[in-house]
C-alpha cells in the first residue's frame, strides 16, 4: 500500500471502519429523514420501526425543523456567531452550518461525531462562506475535554458558543452521566453562551416499542428518557422561552408541521 496516494488511503482506512453488520444510528436516522446513505441492515429495522409507529418518521423530520429554528433565532436574535454541533448525522437539508451562515456568513461551526461513516462524508459540512469556517472532528462525545480542546483551533471559547446535541443524548441512558457531560461542555463555554437539546421522548406506547425493536437489533442502543430528564439537563440555565416543549411547538415559524404531537422535546438554556 506504500505507493496508495494518502487521501486515497485515508478514505480506504474510513471506509474499512464502516461496520455494515449492524444498524447505525447515523445511517438509520438518515434514512428516516429520506436520505440515501445507508445501507440494507438500517433500512430493515427502519422500515420495521416505520410499520409499528410511524410517527418516528416525524420526530426526525420535525426536530431538523427545530434545529433550523433555534439556529435562526440564536443567530438572529441573540447574535451568537459560534456553534458546537455534537452528533451532527449525515448532511442532509439545511445542516447547521447552512442555517447559521444565511443569518451570519461569518458563523464558525464546529461539528462532532463519532461514526465513521459521518467522518466519510464530511466534506459536504465544510462548505463554508469565505467569511465563516466549518470544521469536523471525528470525536467523542464521552471525551468532553478533547471535544473543546480541539473546537479551539476553529472556535474562540472566550465567546459565546452554542451548544447543540440533537437526538442523539439517548445514547447516553444513564441520566447523571448525561449531566455530567452537558456540564463538562458548558463549563468551557463563557457566559453568553446557549446548550440546545433535542431528543425522544418516552411519551407514548409506540415510541417505546419503537425504542425496544431498535435497541434489540444490535445497534448501540438509544434510551428514550422521560421528559423530566429533559428538563433538568438545562438546570443552573435560563430558558430561552418556550421552555421545554414539543420540538413542534418551540418558536413556531411556519417552517415546519406545527399541530403534530411528536414524541420529541427540546430546549434552549443561555448560560447566565
Ligand atoms: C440520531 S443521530 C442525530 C443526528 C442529528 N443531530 C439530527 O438530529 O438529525 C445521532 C448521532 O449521534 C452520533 N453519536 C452517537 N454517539 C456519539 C458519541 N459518543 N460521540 C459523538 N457522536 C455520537 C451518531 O453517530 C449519530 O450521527
Amino acid at each position: 500500500m506504500s505507493d496508495v496516494d494518502p487521501q486515497i488511503r485515508a478514505s480506504m482506512e474510513i471506509r474499512a471502519r464502516i461496520d455494515t453488520t449492524k444498524p447505525h444510528s447515523a445511517r438509520f436516522w438518515n434514512y428516516f429523514v429520506g436520505g440515501k446513505d445507508n445501507y440494507e441492515v438500517d433500512r430493515e429495522i427502519g422500515d420495521h420501526i416505520k410499520e409499528i409507529f410511524p410517527g418516528l418518521v416525524d420526530v426526525a423530520v420535525t426536530s431538523r425543523h427545530f434545529l433550523g429554528r433555534a439556529v435562526r433565532h440564536l443567530a438572529g436574535e441573540q447574535g451568537i456567531r459560534q456553534f458546537l454541533d455534537i452528533g451532527t448525522g449525515l448532511p442532509t437539508a439545511d445542516n447547521t452550518h447552512e442555517v447559521a451562515q444565511r443569518v451570519a456568513p461569518d458563523a464558525r461551526i464546529v461539528y462532532v461525531d463519532n461514526d465513521p461513516i459521518v467522518l466519510a462524508h464530511a466534506n459536504a459540512l465544510l462548505t463554508s462562506t469565505p467569511e465563516g469556517k466549518t470544521a469536523y472532528l471525528d470525536a467523542d462525545l464521552y471525551d468532553p475535554k478533547s471535544v473543546l480542546d480541539a473546537a479551539a483551533e476553529t472556535l474562540d471559547l472566550s465567546q459565546p458558543v452554542a451548544l447543540m446535541i440533537l437526538n442523539t443524548l439517548g445514547h447516553v441512558a444513564e441520566h447523571a452521566k448525561a449531566v455530567e457531560l452537558i456540564q463538562a461542555l458548558m463549563a468551557g463555554l463563557p457566559s453568553g453562551s446557549y446548550l440546545v437539546i433535542s431528543d425522544s421522548t418516552a411519551t407514548s406506547e409506540g415510541m417505546i416499542a419503537a425504542s425496544e425493536a431498535y435497541n434489540s437489533s444490535g445497534a448501540v442502543p438509544y434510551y428514550v428518557r422521560p421528559v423530566a430528564e429533559i428538563e433538568a439537563f438545562f438546570d443552573g440555565l435560563e430558558l430561552v422561552d418556550p421552555g421545554v416543549v414539543q420540538v413542534t411547538k418551540w418558536r413556531p415559524d411556519g417552517t415546519g408541521p406545527q399541530d403534530v404531537a411528536v414524541d420529541a422535546y427540546c430546549g434552549v438554556g443561555r448560560k447566565a
